[in-house]
């Protein structure tokens, strides 16, 4: 092809590049990724984008340099500073864990247990820059909701999301699991939410770039089996729920099976798994006895 001019053109190239790279999860869709690229390059909305549109030459530069960092492995949100989550646009910064969109059927199926429960109470463990706990927040802005994660900087972000967007119902809180919480919530909360660092150590290697290279190991692994502070997230669980409240963690399908087997030895009912429809992610999904 001539060199690219037009947005069509500019689009084809993109997808093209993108699907010949060997550092990127496979199951993006690459005409997306490059039309958001382009957006962003052109500071427009998707939708305003014209095919037959000849960006200017510095315009089509930016834009085929953020396409070459995108093959090379750096996460789409780092390269746009956005991301949308469950309606939210949420801006990322480098240097934490990137919120995925598989994690919204951990807010999906939130919201179907708390509904009815207008002022409920909710913990999202492991919150990161707290995408799950913002989503619940502003679907019920009424409930109460903590933030907790051990990586300060991650809920700096989360904090300045929550300002941006008018968000006042999530408390965010640095520390080790459910340790940032008052004694004075225990047996109190209507569900806890959780999306722990679950990829075993011996599996990091298999991680693509755009993951291994640009979050942090703390975000990704327990340095362990994998299990580790999953289980801590289960068996820690029990004494914050209420009788009858939910316990719902995010996984790989090829880890919900170990996840059922620690929730039923923790001695909560074993609800369970929610999947999405592409299957990508699954939600354990467990409750107290009332
Ligand atoms: C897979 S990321 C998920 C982040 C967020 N829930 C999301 O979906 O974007 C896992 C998070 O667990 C946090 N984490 C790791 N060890 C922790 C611990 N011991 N206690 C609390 N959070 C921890 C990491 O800092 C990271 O933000």
């Amino acid at each position: 092809m001539a060199e690219p001019r037009t947005v069509s053109d500019l689009l084809t190239v993109g997808e093209r590049v993108l699907q010949d790279s060997t550092h990127l999860f496979e199951d993006h869709v690459h005409i997306d990724l490059a039309r958001d690229l382009l957006a962003s390059a052109l500071r427009l909305d998707e939708e305003e984008l014209d095919e037959d549109f000849e960006p200017s030459r510095a315009a089509r530069d930016r834009y085929l340099a953020l396409v070459a960092r995108r093959a090379a492995g750096e996460p789409q949100p780092f390269l746009t500073g956005r991301i949308e989550f469950y309606g939210l646009q949420l801006k990322v910064w480098p240097g934490v864990f990137v919120p995925r969109p598989s994690s919204e059927l951990t807010v999906e199926r939130a919201l179907r247990h708390l509904r009815g429960r207008k002022r409920g109470k909710v913990v999202d463990v492991a919150a990161g820059t707290g995408p799950i706990a913002l989503a619940i927040a502003s679907e019920l802005p009424r409930s109460e909701v903590w933030a907790l994660d051990i990586d300060e900087e991650a809920l700096a972000h989360g904090r300045k999301n929550a300002r941006r967007l008018g968000i006042d119902n999530v408390k965010f809180r640095a520390g080790d699991m459910y340790g940032p919480l008052p004694r004075r919530v225990k047996g109190e909360m209507d569900a806890i939410t959780g999306h722990v660092p679950y990829v075993p150590a011996a599996e990091l290697d298999d991680l693509p770039t755009e993951v291994r290279e640009h979050e942090p190991i703390h975000t990704l692994t327990d340095e362990r089996d994998g299990l580790h502070l999953l289980s801590r997230a289960i068996f820690e669980a029990v004494e914050w729920l209420k009788p009858g409240g939910w316990l719902l963690l995010e996984l790989s399908d090829d880890f919900a099976p170990k996840a059922r087997k620690i929730v039923r030895k923790a001695g909560l009912v074993d609800e369970g798994v929610a999947s999405d429809a592409d299957g990508l992610s699954v939600v354990v999904e467990a409750r107290t006895k009332p």
